[in-house]
């Protein structure tokens, strides 16, 4: 159950909005005045070069560093809500993610299932289908440490999913999932069917914010893409106005072009001889 931690009067939104948000490590300003908006039901994806504070963003966002400014997560600033509230509101898949204790996968997708009430048959019903969203049905039993990289990055994804499953949950404010680099160390089969998952909990009324580094799957898959570049925003806006060639080559310092795609989605290259 959702515990509303504010005042009566206060009323609870969908939207995830930052108004000039800034963090600094101690005299570093990382991430300069960033102002964006997204609603749950959209997935966005921030975007940009290696070092450009995508990631320190994003732990803002999900309220594990201070930050100047305000990052409001259903019409609540997100540095005062509750740790209790956090876990119930939204889910982190982080960049890395290490476990240094022997656990098996049953054990760490079950540590996303944060309401204890429930019976031992359906937390593992819960995580075996958590698993099998994520293609790896029938994981249960194997450790954790002996997985390649792309499956520990998918078991810590069924973490996140069993955390916060229902997307529109009945008694409070959409749920949002918060994904740096999720695909980062699949196949293109895996990659397609863990975008389809954020994508589909977009469409069930979640909010879904990704870190990405594949343009062409940020072209396929994002509602809407803010670019980062030294710290600060380059653009925000729909995929159809971020996603622009002379806009990303000038993120990424690199020459692009767009191929108009006969599907749905243009094709994102390197420009020839480079
Ligand atoms: N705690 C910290 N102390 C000092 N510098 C930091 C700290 N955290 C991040 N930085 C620096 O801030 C910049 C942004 O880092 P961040 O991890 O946010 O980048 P990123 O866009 O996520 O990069 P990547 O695509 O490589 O993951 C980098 O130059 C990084 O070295
Ligand atoms: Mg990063």
């Amino acid at each position: 159950m959702l515990h509303q931690p504010v005042s009566e009067g206060v009323s609870l939104t969908s939207d995830l909005v930052l108004d000039r948000a800034s963090v600094s490590v101690g005299r570093t300003q990382i991430v300069k005045d960033i102002s964006c908006h997204a609603r749950a039901g959209e997935l966005l994806a921030i975007i940009g070069p290696s070092g450009s504070g995508k990631t320190t963003l994003m732990r803002a966002m999900t309220g594990e560093m201070p930050y100047a400014g305000a990052i409001r997560l259903a019409g609540l600033e997100v540095s005062g809500l509750a740790p209790e509230f956090q876990a119930e509101l939204r889910g982190v898949l982080p960049q890395a993610s290490q476990i240094s204790f022997p656990l098996n996968v049953s054990e760490v997708v079950g540590l996303g299932l944060i309401d204890r009430r429930r019976g031992r048959q359906e937390r593992s019903r819960r995580i075996a289908d958590a698993l099998g969203r994520v293609g790896l049905a029938g994981f249960e039993g194997r450790t954790y440490q002996d997985l390649s990289g792309g499956e520990q990055q998918r078991v810590q994804l069924a973490r996140v999913l069993c955390q916060v499953w229902d997307p529109l949950p009945a008694d409070g404010p959409p749920r949002w999932l918060f994904l740096d680099e999720p695909v980062s160390s699949l196949d293109i089969k895996h990659q397609y069917q863990i975008m389809r998952l954020a994508a589909a909990y977009a469409a069930r009324g979640g909010g879904v914010v990704a870190v990405m580094h594949d343009l062409n799957l940020t072209a396929a898959f994002a509602d809407k893409v803010l670019v980062m570049r030294n710290g600060e925003r380059l653009a925000f806006g729909t995929r159809d106005e971020v996603m622009q060639p002379e806009l990303l080559s000038k993120a990424y310092d690199f020459p692009l072009e767009i191929i108009p795609h006969t599907g749905a989605r243009p094709v994102i290259v390197p420009m020839e001889g480079e």
